[in-house]
């Protein structure tokens, strides 16, 4: 890789705020370091100048009958919008600078994505319209969550198509910061939940814990739906990524071990940043409990 390309892959995986001082989560401190964490790990790629590899008419076949790429795109576009809307509901600048510039590299995956697509001549369902979110708060929180479960799953899979030379090395190294802004996006996420929580009024705090359970809940069923082939708002789509996916690029891995893979790759992908910044938590917890009931 040239210079400049591999220290902006190095930046954007690497960062700890130069102040050695505590920050109790729920601070202004907090809050600042966050918005800085998303703000300067941002990596400045093209998705235009990208160089797509060719590839062999084996892999070729392997990447395009993937059943994962409407569903991959349609989630870009819609994550971008409900970031995007919730962004302008924000009063502080620097939140609003970091939520703007999360919402840009949802729009950014959206636009790698068609030019992979485009590249490799796969061909898409055709694209519902993104209409922004009639509660702001709520797209931004089924975005958040729905991101911490399904980049956990992706880090795993990710990994083991690497591995298993499903995807190229050349095409893992072309997708990969995607997967990384993957990992930011859900760090500055939690981050924020955590502090969101924390600066609310205490009678607005339980308010706040039911619509998460709301959000939870929505996201679930939606895994179901998806799983079925259906979508949550009643379009027919294409198959659980986790599911058919694990299936397609992992064949020799069982369920243990692409979770512990998974739980891996989670560690690994955070372990680049502030140690004082909070970690999320919900979906490898729930990987561990899973580990423990299939031994
Ligand atoms: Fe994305
Ligand atoms: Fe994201």
């Amino acid at each position: 890789m040239v210079d400049h390309i591999l220290q902006a892959d190095h930046a954007m995986r690497n960062w700890a705020d130069p102040s050695p001082d505590p920050v109790p989560p729920g601070s202004e401190r907090h809050l600042r370091m966050f918005c800085e964490l998303l703000l300067q790990t941002h990596n400045p790629y093209k998705p235009a100048v990208i160089d797509w590899p060719e590839l062999a008419p084996d892999a070729l076949h392997r990447v395009t009958s993937l059943p994962i790429w409407d569903i991959a795109v349609q989630t870009e576009g819609r994550a971008s919008i409900r970031v995007r809307t919730f962004a302008g509901t924000v009063q502080d600048p620097l939140l609003r600078r970091a939520l703007d510039m999360d919402a840009d590299e949802e729009a950014r995956h959206k636009v790698v994505l068609s030019k992979l697509v485009e590249a490799y001549g796969i061909t898409l369902a055709p694209e519902p319209d993104y209409p922004p979110p009639d509660d702001p708060e709520w797209g931004w929180l089924v975005t958040g969550y729905s991101e911490c479960i399904d980049s956990f799953f992706a880090f795993g899979l990710f990994a083991a198509a690497k591995r298993s030379g499903f995807f190229p090395v050349e095409l893992v190294e072309t997708f990969e910061p995607v997967i990384q802004e993957e990992g930011r996006h859900i760090l500055f996420f939690v981050n924020w939940a955590a502090w969101y929580r924390r600066q609310l009024p205490w009678w607005r705090r339980p308010l706040f814990a039911l619509k998460v359970m709301r959000v939870w809940t929505f996201l679930i069923w939606e895994r179901i739906g998806i799983a079925r082939g259906i979508d949550a708002d009643g379009t027919a789509n294409d198959a659980n990524f986790t599911m058919t996916g694990s299936s397609a690029v992992a064949e020799p891995l069982e369920p243990k071990a692409l979770i512990e893979l998974c739980l891996a790759e989670n560690e690994r992908r955070m372990a680049g940043y502030d140690e004082r910044l909070l970690r999320p938590e919900t979906v490898p917890r729930l990987a561990r409990l899973a580990l423990r009931l299939l031994r």
